[in-house]
Parts: C-alpha cells; sequence; structure tokens
C-alpha cells in the first residue's frame, strides 16, 4: 500500500498536488473562474461573525482561515482549541457560524465543541476528510476535504486540503458579503488552481531538504518563525517535528522573538524562518538577523527573491516557487512536512507511529 514509499507519512506528502487538486474540483469551476460550494439551507450573506474550533494541526489551518475569513470577507472571527473553547463558556451570538476543522471528524473535544454551538444557536461548517463521520453527520454544511484516507499519524495531506477549501469558502463568503468583484473571484480562482503545480514544485526539493536533516537532527530545540499566514505555519512545522523526532520545537510570530524567546539562541538552537518574500519580508528578516547576531543557526525557506536578498549567512536556505500570498500557506507547508519527516529518518524513530499518540483522538 505503501508503493515506492518508506512510510505512509512520506506517500501522503506527495500526494499533496494530486488530492489538492482533487479536493478543489469540488470548489471552484475552472472555466468560469469561479468558486462553487455545495447547496446550503441558510443565508451565508446574513453571517456576522465566526467561530472556528479545532484540535492540533487542523488547528493551525484554522489559524490561517482566519486570515482569509477577515482580510476577504471582513467577518470577524475567533478561533480556539476545542479542549479549551468548551470550558470558557463562550459568547454565541445568534447569527453566528460555528466552522468545525478535523480531519476524522471524530476528535471528541471538537465534537463536543460542535455540539455546545449547535445547543447555542449557530449554524455548524465542518470541513471534514470523513464524510461519514459524526461531524459530518450533525454539521449543517459539509465541506468535505477529498485527500483520501491519511494513516500516518502526522498530519500532512489533511492539512493542505482543509486550507485549499477554507480559501474557497472564504472566497465564497467575501462574494456573498458584497467584498469580492467578479474580477477578484476569479483571480483568486486562477491563484487557487496553481497550488497543485506550486506543491509539486515545493516537492522538488525533496533531495535538497533530505540532505540537510543531519544538521538539525541533533538539536535539542528548534524554533520556528513566521509573521501573518505563516505564523501558523511555523507552529505546524514545530508540531510535526516534535510528533515525529521528539525534539522539542516551537513555533513563534517573528516578532514576538524579542519578547522572550530570543533569550534561547545560542549556535546550538537552529532555528527555521519562513519567509515568502512580499509585504511582510522585512520585518520577518530583521527578526532573522536578530537571531544570526546572535549566533542562531538559520534556515531560511523563502523563494529565489527572498533567497537572493536575506539568504547570505544562513544554515541553510530551502528555495520554493515564488506564489501569491493566497497560496503560500499551502506551499511553505511541504517543506516544514519534509523536513520533520527527514529528521526523523535520520533519528531512526518510527515515523508513521510515533510514541503516545493516536491518529484519532476520541477521548477527553
Ligand atoms: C498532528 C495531528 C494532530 C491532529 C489533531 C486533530 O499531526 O495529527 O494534531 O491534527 O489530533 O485531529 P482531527 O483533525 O482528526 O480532528
Amino acid at each position: 500500500e505503501k508503493g515506492n514509499y518508506r512510510h505512509f507519512m512520506q506517500k501522503e506528502i506527495f500526494e499533496q498536488p494530486t488530492v489538492v487538486a482533487q479536493t478543489l474540483s469540488s470548489y471552484i469551476r475552472p472555466l468560469e473562474q469561479t468558486v462553487a460550494l455545495p447547496q446550503m439551507d441558510f443565508d451565508l450573506s446574513a453571517i456576522d461573525r465566526i467561530t472556528i474550533v479545532a484540535c492540533g494541526t487542523s488547528f493551525y489551518a484554522g489559524m490561517v482561515a482566519k486570515y482569509w475569513f477577515e482580510t476577504f470577507a471582513r467577518v470577524p472571527v475567533d478561533i480556539d482549541v476545542a479542549s479549551e473553547f468548551r470550558y470558557r463558556d463562550p459568547v454565541l451570538q445568534p447569527g453566528g457560524l460555528a466552522l468545525f476543522i478535523s480531519q476524522s471528524g471524530e476528535t471528541a473535544d471538537t465534537l463536543a465543541a460542535l455540539r455546545h454551538c449547535k445547543a447555542n444557536g449557530q449554524t455548524i461548517a465542518v470541513v471534514v476528510n470523513v464524510p461519514t463521520s459524526s461531524m459530518a453527520r450533525e454539521a449543517d454544511l459539509l465541506l468535505p476535504t477529498h485527500a483520501g484516507p491519511e494513516i500516518g499519524v502526522a498530519s500532512t495531506k489533511a492539512f493542505t486540503c482543509q486550507l485549499a477549501v477554507l480559501a474557497a469558502l472564504a472566497a465564497h463568503l467575501a462574494l456573498k458579503k458584497g467584498k469580492l468583484s467578479a474580477d477578484e473571484e476569479h483571480e483568486i480562482v486562477r491563484h487557487l488552481i496553481e497550488a497543485p503545480a506550486a506543491l509539486n514544485a515545493a516537492l522538488s526539493h525533496d533531495d535538497d531538504i533530505a540532505a540537510m536533516a543531519h544538521l538539525i537532527a541533533p538539536a535539542r530545540d528548534v524554533l520556528y518563525l513566521g509573521r501573518g499566514p505563516d505564523y501558523p505555519l511555523a507552529m505546524e512545522g514545530a508540531l510535526k517535528l516534535k510528533e515525529i523526532s521528539y525534539i522539542h520545537a516551537e513555533g513563534y510570530a517573528s516578532g514576538e522573538m524579542k519578547h522572550g524567546p530570543i533569550a534561547l539562541i545560542d549556535e546550538s538552537v537552529p532555528v527555521i524562518v519562513l519567509a515568502p518574500s512580499g509585504p511582510l519580508f522585512e520585518k520577518t528578516v530583521s527578526n532573522m538577523h536578530e537571531v544570526m547576531a546572535r549566533g542562531g543557526k538559520v534556515v531560511l525557506i523563502s523563494d529565489a527573491d527572498g533567497i537572493a536578498e536575506a539568504g547570505d549567512g544562513c544554515m541553510a536556505t530551502i528555495e520554493m516557487p515564488k506564489v501569491h500570498p493566497l497560496i503560500a500557506p499551502l506551499v511553505y507547508a511541504v517543506p516544514v512536512q519534509l523536513l520533520a519527516y527527514h529528521v526523523a529518518v535520520a533519528k531512526g524513530t518510527d515515523v508513521d507511529q510515533p510514541r503516545n499518540l493516536a491518529k484519532s483522538v476520541t477521548v477527553e
């Protein structure tokens, strides 16, 4: 079943161009360059507030989506991990959309949060990979990802497929809210259509990333930095690394470095910087230089322009294709997945079945 791959996780990482394309094909009409969402029996244009709830990697997909809902549709978004959301007595006003994101559709805390929102008058939307799951059955709006079964415990292809669905949903909501012109919709769809090819381009750096695994494998701690939509990607990168290689890793918003974590920096702490060129690039690079000035060993993940501008003095660089900011989070997921994968392989851990973890967390 693994075919030519050594692990399910590796296979699933490499399936991403195909399954993202498969997922997108249900949410866009490529010829018309429009988004196409399933029929809804409620008025999406009346939604004035979104509450996103999820766990782990699915939560990070939600954090990226918060940027999209707010920038495109100008709808305020509240987001929380399910285990916190459940117990904090959240304020849920009528007219709100509660959005749950889950690969399995069975995560106990997320499911309990869904039921709480339902009982409190929220419209329930679910982005889920298992169409027969409990969450899928209880949704008012079911938005399936078509990633296919995900076997590796560390989530990879489900994440990029979640992002694809969430981008389409954000564009659709923006249209309904009158915040997006037809031309802008066409442009968004064109960028989404480019995602599978960009994912392939990112995957073509697999060998380079494998070759640098030995730089990270001996570390005790690794930091990941990003800004804007790349901040959740930094946390996702850290989560992947800790799950499968057992190296302690943290993702931080780049601008938070000087508020504490920079005290950790010395030559033994690799720092992975996620910085596509664009409006936030200079700011992140200045945080990166602060790290370098303290002896930090930086791996810069950027595009050719970003690496040309800021690659000097880095321990290593990983070149991503130059893509529109909308699809950057999908593309930058690949190098952080591959880095975690190759570091785990270098360390000889059980990549597909990491210790202490279960694929579906059905207990609280
Ligand atoms: C990370 C990972 C977990 C899950 C989390 C939520 O690689 O696999 O953090 O993302 O347990 O699971 P779902 O998406 O099934 O609700």
